[in-house]
């Protein structure tokens, strides 16, 4: 039998999905011990002769390229921090516009807006991604930059995606922050485009307690990403960190090596923590194969990172039976119905309105999208998932679509 405690920790893992979460233990404690057994230096640069060998976040950072086949990786603070830095280090200046999902978190638009520039939002498709054929309505002059998003671990149109920004000159950036671990044509999510970011939240396929990672195979956008991340310090080994070079103004977002080591030992669980929410979702999809009423979402060519399973139903009001009687058994969806106001721009009427005078009445933009995401799902794929657990879910989907 489950105890009480345990419930609403599955419950609550359903919720937010957190595999990274699930697995953190004794590997990252040694990591974090490894560093107060070295002289405890928590800064990522300088102390040189005091630190022994101990770089935890430059190591994560080598691990991080060598597992993505990936030129360069730079890590901060948070995935947000990691929009921001990219988007700085590929030169967006105040008055472009950049092209996004209107399905994605929050943080997207905040990383464009914090750079000075308009974010504006496509339609999605039923891939619940950047609908590519919506992508060209919205280019301009200012348009400088595309950044899709793939949404719960399963990839963006890439080929459409890069095709177009080639043809228009357009830098393309990957928020690959719900993605780590997803190929798309053999590739890694994040690695494809000119840039690619991720989060480390604790909600994420891998978690450094709050971290992000920026990624790229250029070496231009790589640099000024290590500049910006740091005050523009330029890292230049023939001068002192007092007497660093600098070309560019910059922020702090560096990570400290806590979370660096929390990384380096978080890394070596990606693949076990990608198979096993494969093969949960697999188990769970076994069964709500034998519902009828269900449409899965559309995949582009990819082996997914298999963090949730999304699926529509006829209209939305079909959505919330079901929505209902998942609560009735303590499964949250996750942000397909339950955050939904993070992450579709129709929501955010607490921002877009003071940007431009074409987001007066975001409710009303993006109907397409919004019909979509009215009557999608998403369950979150945890990686201890009983038996009984998948029944239960699987149960409480068959009862709404009876409703
Ligand atoms: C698509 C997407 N972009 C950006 C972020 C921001 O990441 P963080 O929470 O690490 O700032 C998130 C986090 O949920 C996300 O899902």
């Amino acid at each position: 039998m489950i105890d009480t405690l345990e419930r609403v920790l599955i419950s609550f893992c359903i919720l937010m999905s957190m595999p990274g979460f699930e697995l953190i233990g004794d590997e990252e404690r040694k990591e974090i011990n490894s560093i107060f057994d070295n002289k405890g230096i928590l800064y990522r640069y300088g102390f040189d002769k005091l630190r022994g060998n101990s770089w935890k976040v430059k190591e994560f950072e080598t691990n991080f390229s060598n597992k993505l086949s990936v030129k360069y990786s730079h890590a901060v603070t948070s995935g947000t921090a990691a929009l921001h830095t990219a988007l700085m280090a590929m030169g967006i200046k105040p008055g472009d516009e950049v092209i996004t999902s209107s399905y994605t978190f929050v943080a997207t638009a905040e990383a464009i807006i914090a750079c000075g520039a308009k974010p504006v939002f496509t339609d999605i498709d039923f891939s619940i991604n950047m609908d590519p054929n919506d992508i060209e309505n919205r280019i301009t002059k200012k348009t400088k930059i595309i950044v899709p998003v793939h949404m719960h671990g399963s990839a963006a149109d890439m080929k459409k995606i890069t095709e177009i920004a080639k043809k228009h000159s357009i830098l393309v950036l990957e928020d690959s922050c719900q993605a780590l671990g997803a190929k798309y044509r053999g590739k890694m999510l994040g690695t494809i485009a000119d840039m690619g970011v991720f989060s480390f939240d604790y909600g994420k396929v891998l978690t450094t307690g709050e971290g992000g990672m920026v990624v790229s195979d250029k070496k231009e956008f790589a640099d000024k990403a290590d500049w910006f991340a740091d005050h523009g310090h330029e890292h230049n080994t023939k001068f002192s960190r007092a007497d660093d070079t600098r070309s560019i103004a910059g922020f702090n977002y560096r990570m400290c090596e806590l979370q660096g080591a929390i990384g380096v030992a978080q890394l070596k669980k990606l693949d076990v923590i990608v198979n096993k929410q494969r093969e949960n979702k697999k188990r769970l999809k076994k069964e709500l194969d034998k519902i009828s009423g269900i449409e899965y979402r559309k995949h582009n060519d990819t082996e997914e990172a298999g963090d949730s399973l999304i699926f529509f139903v006829k209209d939305s009001k079909i959505a919330k039976d079901v929505v209902k009687e998942l609560l009735k058994v303590g499964i949250e969806t996750k942000n397909l119905p339950s955050a939904f106001k993070w992450h579709f721009a129709g929501t955010w009427d607490h921002m877009l309105p003071k940007i431009s005078e074409d987001y007066k009445n975001p409710e009303k933009l993006w109907t397409r999208s919004q019909e979509i995401l009215n009557r999608a799902l998403a369950i979150g794929i945890s990686l201890n998932m009983t038996d009984e657990h998948i029944n239960k879910i699987s149960n409480a989907i068959s009862t709404g679509l009876k409703e």
